[in-house]
């Protein structure tokens, strides 16, 4: 269930999908839980995670920097990357913590990549050598139309006053792309992908995830939820 696992046990899960689809409520609701079961979390976010990556995130989020070219915007995500795996979630899940990531590689993988049109096997190439192919163990992706990902990440923005508007002038027909490239990345590696239907409520979405996580929970099966 876990090939790419390098340290004992690993439980390093990142969640994914398009702008908008809900994952960073999941990772609170499943956070509250892990916490509930007396089990270590450490929760963290990309680009983001430490405060050299949240100073680069600061950079690739803001709407006015419009000049970014697309191979710098690539390099700064896998700087903020690197930084996050070292200094974060590598010492995290050797101390024996679970680690939820609100976003990696497939990220790059899906919006640099199939999103923007750069280079696939570049971005191969930074997993393999930036990150030397430390992936998670478990990816969940929430999948849900860009439509209706859109009109909800316009909301949540009207309320927000952090300036990340950047992304949320992306047309339509580009997340289809991106939408359309986790989709690949996940038919391509069955084992670590738990794809979830990001139409249904937010109650039902966590159930999923329990499900897909109850044989790793500690006294395996005998949760009571
Ligand atoms: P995120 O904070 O997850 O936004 P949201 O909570 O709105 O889903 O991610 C911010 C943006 O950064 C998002 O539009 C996706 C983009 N992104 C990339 O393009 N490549 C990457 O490698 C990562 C990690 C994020």
């Amino acid at each position: 269930m876990f090939p790419t696992r390098q340290v004992e046990m690993s439980h390093f899960l990142s969640f994914e999908g398009i702008d908008g689809c809900g994952k960073t409520t999941q990772i609170k609701l499943l956070e509250n839980f892990l916490t509930s079961r007396g089990i270590p979390v450490v929760t963290t976010r990309e680009p983001g995670g430490t405060e050299v990556s949240e100073s680069i995130r600061q950079v690739l989020l803001a709407s006015k920097n419009t000049s970014l070219l697309p191979q710098a915007e690539l390099l700064l995500y896998y700087a903020s990357r690197h930084q996050n795996l070292f200094q974060k979630i590598l010492p995290s899940l050797e101390q024996g913590a679970w680690v939820l990531c609100d976003r990696y590689a497939d990220a790059s993988m899906a919006y640099q990549g199939y999103g923007r049109g750069l280079d696939l096997k570049l971005i191969s190439y930074l997993d393999q050598t930036v990150i030397q192919r430390r992936m998670p163990d478990l990816t969940f992706l929430i999948d849900i139309a860009p439509a209706e990902s859109l009109r909800r990440a316009l909301l949540r923005n009207q309320d927000s006053r952090v300036d990340e508007g950047r992304f949320e002038k992306e047309s339509l027909p580009f997340f289809e792309k991106v939408r359309r490239g986790y989709l690949e990345i996940a038919r391509q590696e069955p084992e670590r992908f738990r794809i979830l239907d990001g139409s249904l409520d937010i109650e039902a979405i966590h159930r999923a995830i329990l499900r897909s996580l109850e044989p790793l929970l500690p006294g395996n099966g005998s949760r009571s939820h």
